[in-house]
This record gives C-alpha cells, sequence and structure tokens, in this order.
C-alpha cells in the first residue's frame, strides 16, 4: 500500500516508519506538508495519492494548547477536516489518532467507544473536533490512545530518565490513572487494522492501568536504577490544562474486531527498555 503518514518528526511517526516497513512510506517533513495550510496540503495528498494516510501530527502540548487555542483548533481540528476532504478525493483510508483527554475523566470503569465524551481542556476539544471532522471520510479509521511514548522522542518516559540522570528528586502526581502505550505497539496494532480494513472509533491502548508515579516506578525498576521518587497529587502540581483523573479506555471493541496486538503496559515496558531501537 502507498501509506502517507503526517507529523514525520514526531515520536508516534518514528514507530510507523520502522513498523510499516512492507509499504511504500511517504513521510513528508512539516516543510512540505504543513497542516495549517490547506492548498499545501490538498496538493501533497493529490501528488502522492495515498492508499492510506496517519495522521500522525497535531498540536500535542497540551498545556500550551490553553494559551494558543487557535491554532490548536487549526491543527487538531479543522486540518483533519481538509485531510478528510482530500483523501475522500483520492478514496483513500484516513487513519486519525485520538485522546484518551476526550473524556472528564469522572468515571470509574474503562471508557468504551461509546460512552459520552467531556473534554476538560482545549486540547481534549479539539481533538475531539478532529474525531468528528475525520467522520466525513467515508473510509476512516479513529485510533484513541493514551499516555504515548517509546524510546525516542519527547514523552514521560525520556523526561523521567533525563531528570533522575541529573540526580534529581522527583515528585511524580500519583492521583491520575491513565494506560503507558508505546508508538511501536501502537504501530504493530494500526498496521494490522489497516490490513483488515477496521473502521469507526477504535480504543487502542496497552493493557493495565497505573499512575503516572506507578509508571516512573516501573520505568526506573526496569532500568535497575534507585531514584528518589515519591508520590504527590495533581493539586501540588498545577498545570494549565486540566487532566482526566481516570482515563482508561476499555478493549472490547478492538478485541471483538480481530487480532489484539496491545500488549500489557508492563511487558511493553520491558520491550522498550531491552530493545530501545524496536
Ligand atoms: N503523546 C501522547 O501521550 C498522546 C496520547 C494520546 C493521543 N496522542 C495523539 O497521538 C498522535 C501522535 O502523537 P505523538 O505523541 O507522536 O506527538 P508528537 O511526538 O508531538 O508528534 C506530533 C508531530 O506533529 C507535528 N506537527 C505539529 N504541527 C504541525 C503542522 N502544522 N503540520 C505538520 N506537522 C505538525 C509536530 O511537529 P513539531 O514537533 O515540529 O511541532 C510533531 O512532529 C497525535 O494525534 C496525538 O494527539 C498522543
Amino acid at each position: 500500500m502507498r501509506v502517507l503518514v503526517t507529523g514525520a518528526s514526531g515520536q508516534l511517526a518514528h514507530a510507523v516508519r520502522h513498523i510499516w516497513q512492507d509499504h511504500e512510506l511517504i513521510l513528508p517533513e512539516e516543510s512540505v506538508l504543513d497542516l495549517g495550510k490547506r492548498e499545501a496540503l490538498f496538493s501533497v495528498v493529490a501528488e502522492v495519492r495515498p492508499e492510506v494516510l496517519i495522521n500522525c501530527a497535531a498540536f500535542t502540548q497540551v498545556d500550551r494548547c490553553e494559551s494558543e487555542a487557535e491554532l490548536a483548533h487549526l491543527i487538531n481540528a479543522t486540518a483533519v477536516g481538509w485531510l478528510a476532504e482530500a483523501c475522500e478525493a483520492q478514496k483513500a483510508m484516513l487513519i486519525q489518532i485520538s485522546t484518551d483527554y476526550v473524556f472528564d475523566g469522572t468515571g470509574a470503569r474503562p471508557y468504551r467507544e461509546d460512552d459520552p465524551t467531556n473534554p476538560v481542556s482545549v486540547y481534549g476539544r479539539t481533538k475531539l473536533e478532529g474525531e468528528r471532522q475525520a467522520a466525513t471520510c467515508s473510509r476512516h479509521l479513529i485510533a484513541r490512545t493514551s499516555w504515548l511514548y517509546d524510546a525516542w522522542g519527547k514523552n514521560f518516559l525520556n523526561t523521567m530518565l533525563n531528570a533522575a540522570a541529573q540526580g534529581k528528586a522527583l515528585r511524580v502526581v500519583d492521583d491520575q490513572r491513565g494506560a503507558p502505550t508505546t508508538c511501536r505497539a501502537l504501530a504493530r496494532q494500526l498496521q494490522l487494522a489497516a490490513a483488515q480494513d477496521w473502521r469507526g472509533l477504535v480504543h487502542m491502548t496497552c493493557q493495565g492501568e497505573t499512575t503516572w508515579h506507578g509508571f516512573a516506578q516501573a520505568i526506573f525498576a526496569a532500568k535497575g536504577m534507585a531514584v528518589d521518587l515519591s508520590p504527590c497529587t495533581t493539586a501540588d502540581y498545577p498545570t494549565p490544562a486540566q487532566r482526566p483523573a481516570y482515563s482508561v479506555l476499555d478493549g472490547g471493541r478492538r478485541r471483538s474486531l480481530g487480532t489484539d496486538l496491545m500488549p500489557d503496559w508492563h511487558k511493553a515496558l520491558r520491550e522498550v527498555v531491552e530493545d530501545p531501537e524496536g
């Protein structure tokens, strides 16, 4: 398949580049495919004529989205509508990546795809609108994921390892629960989903759940590092954007569609530590 991937410099696109190797991959730099530029976007899609377009690009800085809401809306929502239109013209499948932050986090059991959304941040609201825009393409798959990381890229794992390397004492929030998910596991599941022509909205996270503090503990244990790590609350560490306190996603629909490749999050973390190149 000819596959066009946006957001080439991001951590998920990096995983797609490694994992979707049997396909003809086109990953333009942002200077060529800037989601904020409608005409450029249409001309790249028309020129490449992809069978599948994976939108890995997004304005992902959750706190910055609060003060730059217009830009967040342009990249995370409006541009997804343009991608949907461009894919429709090429009869291509649009794979949109969405987020657990479409939920408000007041739930007490894993969220299903049809549970009501209620984002509590600009990022979450714009990503939810992005889901709606993606759904205007007749062949679309919207994969909601959470807490993405891998050995590469800007993410929680690398933030923790860098801070620990500086000998800092670390306080990490212990009252937000979610599922850390590796980019490589998501890229594998997306590849299978595209091959099996999955459609609609599907939750794709690693299995199990933890808190950010629990995740940090597991990272340092897996790396064999002794670190001065202690728990704190969200209230101790105020941020411009509110985060859902509980954002575990139910994987039932994914399991019912075909082969479920999403591993338990502990296993996925071990893979990253033992094989950082992926
Ligand atoms: N990270 C998470 O924890 C998480 C959780 C749930 C869902 N997601 C979703 O998963 C997807 C992949 O996220 P990720 O973690 O791989 O994010 P990432 O590493 O931040 O990558 C996003 C990429 O999009 C690029 N980008 C930003 N604005 C752009 C524009 N106008 N045109 C083209 N590219 C642009 C960024 O470039 P610059 O770096 O140059 O800005 C970056 O390379 C996103 O849709 C995100 O919303 C992420």
